[in-house]
C-alpha cells in the first residue's frame, strides 16, 4: 500500500484555507437562491399568467441544464458579450445562486400551497389584504413546510460547490488537486478534502435536525 500522509502536512493550512473560499461563496449564492427562490415562488402562486409564465421558464431553464454549464457560461461565455471579465467569485456566486434560486423556488411554491387552504379562505372572509395574509399568516406556517427541504439544499449546495474548482477558483476542491499535482500523489489530499466536505455536511445535517425537532416541538 502506498500511503504516506506525512507528505500533506505542509499543505495542510493551504488546504484549510479552501473551507472559507468555499463557504464564503457557497454563504452568498445560498442569499440570492433564498431571496430570488421566494420572488419566484410568489410569482408562480400569482393569478397573473405571464408572471407564472416567466417564473415557470426560468425554474425549466435552470434546473434542465447542468450547474457546470451554467457556470462555464458565466465565467467563460458571458464575458464575450459584455466586453469584460467576470471574476471567478462573483461567478460562482451567480452561477449557484440563480441556480438554487430554482430549485428553492419549487420548495417555496410546495410549502406554500401545503398550508390548508381554509387559512387563505379565512384571512379573505376577515378582509386581510393579500400582502399581510402573505407574511402573517400564510409564510410562517409554510415555513414549517419548507425549513427541511431548504436545509437539503443548502446541504446540496454545499457538495456541488466543488465543481468550481473548473473556473479555477481556489475552493477547497482545487487546493487539493493543486496539493496533489505538487506532491505527486493524489489519494491523501483527496481524502482530506473529502472528509472536510463530510464534516461541513454533516454540521448541516445536524443544525437541520435541531431545527426540525424544535418544529416538532411547536406542533
Ligand atoms: N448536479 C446537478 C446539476 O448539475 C445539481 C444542481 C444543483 N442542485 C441544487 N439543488 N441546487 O444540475
Amino acid at each position: 500500500m502506498n500511503l504516506d500522509f506525512s507528505q500533506i502536512v505542509p499543505y495542510i493550512p493551504f488546504m484549510l484555507k479552501g473551507i472559507w473560499v468555499t463557504l464564503k461563496f457557497v454563504i452568498f449564492s445560498i442569499s440570492i437562491g433564498l431571496l430570488l427562490g421566494t420572488i419566484l415562488a410568489l410569482c408562480k402562486i400569482t393569478k397573473l399568467s405571464f408572471l407564472k409564465w416567466l417564473a415557470d421558464a426560468y425554474t425549466s431553464i435552470f434546473r434542465g441544464t447542468p450547474l457546470i454549464l451554467q457556470l462555464m457560461i458565466i465565467y467563460y461565455a458571458v464575458p464575450q458579450l459584455i466586453g469584460y471579465d467576470i471574476s471567478a467569485f462573483l461567478s460562482a456566486v451567480l452561477a449557484f445562486g440563480l441556480n438554487s434560486s430554482a430549485y428553492v423556488s419549487e420548495i417555496i411554491r410546495a410549502g406554500i400551497l401545503a398550508v390548508d387552504r381554509g387559512q387563505v379562505e379565512a384571512a379573505q372572509a376577515l378582509g386581510v389584504p393579500y400582502q399581510k395574509m402573505m407574511v402573517h399568516i400564510i409564510l410562517p406556517q409554510a415555513l414549517k413546510n419548507i425549513l427541511p427541504a431548504l436545509m437539503n439544499e443548502f446541504i446540496t449546495l454545499t457538495k456541488e460547490s466543488a465543481i468550481v474548482s473548473v473556473i479555477g477558483y481556489l475552493d477547497l476542491m482545487r487546493r487539493a488537486e493543486i496539493v496533489g499535482a505538487k506532491i505527486y500523489r493524489n489519494f491523501e489530499p483527496l481524502l482530506f478534502a473529502g472528509i472536510i466536505y463530510w464534516v461541513m455536511v454533516f454540521i448541516l445535517t445536524q443544525i437541520g435536525k435541531r431545527i426540525e425537532r424544535r418544529m416538532r416541538q411547536s406542533d
